[in-house]
């Protein structure tokens, strides 16, 4: 399947399908245990309904909105998402650069195969840095300090990941960081040589922020699993969170937010966004939806906090629906992975192009001249 013939996120999810060796498309596109959680993230928007109003003059559309001191031209950014340089060469570079053609805001993993400098140096666009705090606190800091050096916009700090989830299709396919030539994924690589061999022709794998830093960043991992177990600090509290908020001083998310209680304690420690997520299913399995939680977030602490919404976004109507509820803006990783790895920046550019034609055309076809004008109202559940 051609990138031309790729109009939506299943699309482009066949494509990264041919593309790439098993071991690496079943790490996009898999989630936790049976994934109860993954097909819920989605099912969720679907189960919610959209009630239209006809007849109300929808020349010139306003679909811009500011989040996290950032203005965007559109209601969804990318989140942030490890190692983009084993699904195509052209890696985070090409997702940067996209977002910014997009007029969006692009993510950036601690686990990144590009650097924060060069990613930095990448764009102009808005950029915010996922910060994983790492048992080496200076490490940790110092990524911070990196940010402010290279212009970052924004922090955001994921708090679902003290332990790597349990990603069996991983472990079927014999999923290596980096990926090995072993006899289980042998025939797979043999058969997508196209990826392959850029793999092994092109720049060396690296975790590109911790290299030379961590052994683990550039010498032999077994996994990605290992390494979040080994270096992640599980001892994280409240406090720490403030300590990093006070230590970047600019607009800071606490991303992997689900309970209102802890929507509440991330107003407390200072934060300017939640980010509802549950790591697109990825970590606890059998967790609740991000939109399923929206609504009891938004009437909490929705004055007083930007609440974002991350995980099992696929279509514009998704985008609708969570900001309907309230949600400041969505935000996308599979959605731009999967183009990523079926054919580097241009396939991600016209997957955001796709998804913002849609919300542009269900804004028409709800009756939407602006963001405002959706609400709760034209909301149908079950
Ligand atoms: C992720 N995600 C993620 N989150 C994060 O905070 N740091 C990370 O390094 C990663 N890495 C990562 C790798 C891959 C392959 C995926 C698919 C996801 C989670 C990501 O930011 C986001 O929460 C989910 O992808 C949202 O769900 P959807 O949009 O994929 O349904
Ligand atoms: C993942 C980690 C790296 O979801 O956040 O794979």
């Amino acid at each position: 399947m051609g990138i031309k013939d790729c109009y939506n996120t299943s699309d482009f999810r066949k494509a990264a399908k041919k593309r790439l060796p098993a071991p690496l498309f079943h790490y996009i596109d898999g989630g936790a245990d049976d994934e109860v959680t993954l097909r819920r993230n989605i099912e969720a928007f679907d189960n919610c309904r959209l009630i239209p109003n006809a007849l109300a003059d929808l020349t010139g559309m306003e679909l811009g909105v500011n989040v996290l001191g950032q203005d965007i031209d559109w209601p969804v950014f990318c989140s942030p998402t490890a190692m983009s340089r084993l699904f195509h060469h052209e890696g985070e570079h090409a997702v940067a650069r996209a977002a910014h053609n997009l007029k969006t805001m692009y993510s950036l993993s601690s686990l990144s195969t590009t650097s924060i400098e060069e990613v930095g140096a990448s764009t102009p666009g808005p950029k915010c840095f996922q910060l994983y705090i790492h048992k080496d606190r200076g490490l940790s800091w110092d990524f911070i300090d990196r940010c402010k050096e290279a212009n970052y916009s924004a922090i955001c700090l994921t708090v679902d990941t003290l332990v790597a989830g349990n990603r069996e299709k991983d472990l079927y396919t014999g999923m290596t960081i980096p990926p090995k030539f072993t006899l289980k994924s042998l025939i797979s690589f043999a058969t997508h040589p196209s990826w392959s061999l850029n793999y092994l022709l092109r720049r060396k794998f690296e975790l590109a922020n911790v290299a030379g830093k961590i052994d683990e960043g550039t010498g032999e991992l077994s996994s990605i699993i290992e390494y979040i177990n080994n270096q992640f600090d599980r001892s994280l509290t409240w406090k720490d969170a403030e300590q990093a908020i006070e230590r970047w001083g600019g607009p800071f998310a606490i991303k992997g937010v689900m309970s209102v209680e802890d929507a509440r304690r991330a107003v407390d420690v200072g934060a300017s966004a939640v980010m509802i997520s549950n790591h697109g299913g990825r970590q606890l399995d059998g967790s609740t939806a991000p939109f399923d939680q929206l609504g009891p977030i938004i009437d909490a602490v929705g004055d007083e906090i930007e609440v974002i919404v991350d995980g099992g976004v696929r279509r514009g109507t998704h985008v609708l629906k969570a900001l309907a509820m309230g949600a400041k803006a969505c935000m996308v990783g599979r959605g731009y992975l999967y183009a990523l790895a079926a054919g580097g920046q241009p396939a991600v550019e016209r997957a955001l192009i796709r998804l913002r034609e849609e919300i542009e055309r269900d804004m028409i076809l709800m009756g939407c001249r602006s963001i405002e004008e959706l609400d709760r109202s034209k909301l149908h559940f079950d």
